[in-house]
């Protein structure tokens, strides 16, 4: 895959961000170039930069512990900064801008780890802020993550405050799904008097990507494309029942999640109990298996959340035709649809939400939702680094 770009319209340049994403996918770098200066963000451009095999599999190693980590993650910080820098410049250079037409870049960074619970809850984001605004010339607010940890809250997810923004109808209820690594939920009530909520769902892409470049390691774009793969295969209903068991989908929100619980070691754990009575299960089944888990919990929570409501999902998610087909199935008294369908840009939705995140910082405006992180207060979010 090569770097890709969208433009929709002309930009103001007073009121330029852009917004850099790097999801648990390890997919590549999403960037958007966002205009503030009407009343709603305009997304005026979008760019992907896909990772190589290569630095695909030097951030995924660092999602569970393993050997001279400090070491790698340093390098990878530096490494990604790098890549983060080269993915902006050549976005300008496409879009005829310089540098100090940008007001800020929103970098999320990429997160390696992401443990929220107990008495030292940490989250680490890479891609070095300070080596990007140096090397890109651009304010960088970034670390997004720290403050609302700091108060006592999951540091994620961070989006919803965003989908409430630009998702909330009044007489009726919005469920967002991002479907990333990790699915994400907003739930929007329309009654506007009652709060939002939003938390981690559980594994979206993830399972499904590892699984998939297990059987086929020569496969460069290590994606089950529309989810052919896992059409060909049936859902093991004993095993999705013993996948859906795993503590973490009862646990109540605020909650939050990452690579680190949902990796293949869990699956393979998963797989171990149910095969230590049982027959072999093929691999198609068990990535159709894997489909139903994704569709399945993201059903149930919605069920729980609202008995109708219009369901908007983003993310790569989005793409898999199949998991899409499974998630219409299971929510046969909801209005599934897709971002694109509300006019805003799938691709591009999260990068957008980094660039929301640093205007928001620069206005000294809230970006957090305590109802949904859990923490004390709301606060405006980020750490701010010169060139
Ligand atoms: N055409 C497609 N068919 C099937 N799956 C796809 C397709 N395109 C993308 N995907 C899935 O989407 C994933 C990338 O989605 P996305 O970029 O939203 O996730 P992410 O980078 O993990 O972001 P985050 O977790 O922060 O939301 C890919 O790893 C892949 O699993
Ligand atoms: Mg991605």
């Amino acid at each position: 895959m090569s770097a890709k770009t969208k433009s929709q319209n002309n930009a103001n340049q007073a009121s330029l961000y852009i917004g850099l994403m790097s999801g648990t996918s390890a997919d590549g770098i999403d960037l958007a170039l966002v205009d503030f200066a009407g009343k709603q963000p305009q997304l005026v451009a979008s760019y992907f930069a896909p990772y190589s095999l290569a630095i695909r599999e030097e951030i995924t190693g660092l999602y569970v512990p393993g050997h001279n980590e400090i070491d790698r993650a340093g390098f990878l910080d530096k490494k990604l900064a790098l890549c983060f820098s080269d993915a902006i410049n050549d976005f300008l250079q496409q879009q005829n801008l310089s540098s100090d037409q940008i007001q800020a870049i929103g970098n999320h960074g990429q997160t390696i780890r992401h443990r929220p619970e107990g008495n030292h809850a940490f989250t680490q984001q890479i891609g070095c802020c300070q080596t990007l605004a140096c090397d890109t010339g651009i304010r960088v607010v970034g670390q997004f993550r720290q403050k609302d940890m700091a108060l006592g809250g999951q540091g994620a997810p961070l989006v919803p405050a965003y989908h409430q923004a630009i998702f909330q109808q009044a007489g009726s209820d919005v469920c967002v799904v991002n479907i990333g690594g990790i699915s994400n939920i907003s739930y929007l009530p329309g009654d506007l008097k009652r709060q939002p909520c939003g938390f981690d769902i559980g594994p979206g892409n993830a399972l499904l990507d590892d699984w998939y470049r297990r059987h086929h390691k020569r496969c460069e774009i290590g994606i089950d494309m529309d989810g052919h793969w896992a059409a060909t295969g049936s859902v093991n209903q004993q095993l999705l029942t013993l996948l859906k068991s795993d503590p973490y989908f009862l646990l109540p929100y605020p909650k939050s999640t990452g690579r680190e619980y949902f990796h293949i070691d869990w699956l393979n754990a998963k797989l171990n109990a149910y095969q230590a009575g049982e027959l072999d299960i093929a691999p198609e089944d068990i990535q159709a298996t894997l489909v139903a888990l994704t569709s399945q919990t993201i059903a149930d929570t919605v069920e729980i959340l609202s008995s109708h409501s219009d369901v908007i999902i983003c993310g790569g998610g989005a793409k898999n035709k199949t998991l899409m087909q499974s998630l219409k199935n299971n929510l046969p008294t909801h209005r599934v649809m897709l971002s694109t369908d509300k006019g805003i840009d799938n691709d591009s939705l999260e990068a957008v939400v980094f660039a929301w995140l640093a205007r928001q910082f620069d206005l000294r405006l809230p970006s957090n939702l305590p109802c949904v992180t859990g923490a004390s207060r709301a606060c405006s979010l980020g750490i701010e680094y010169f060139p």
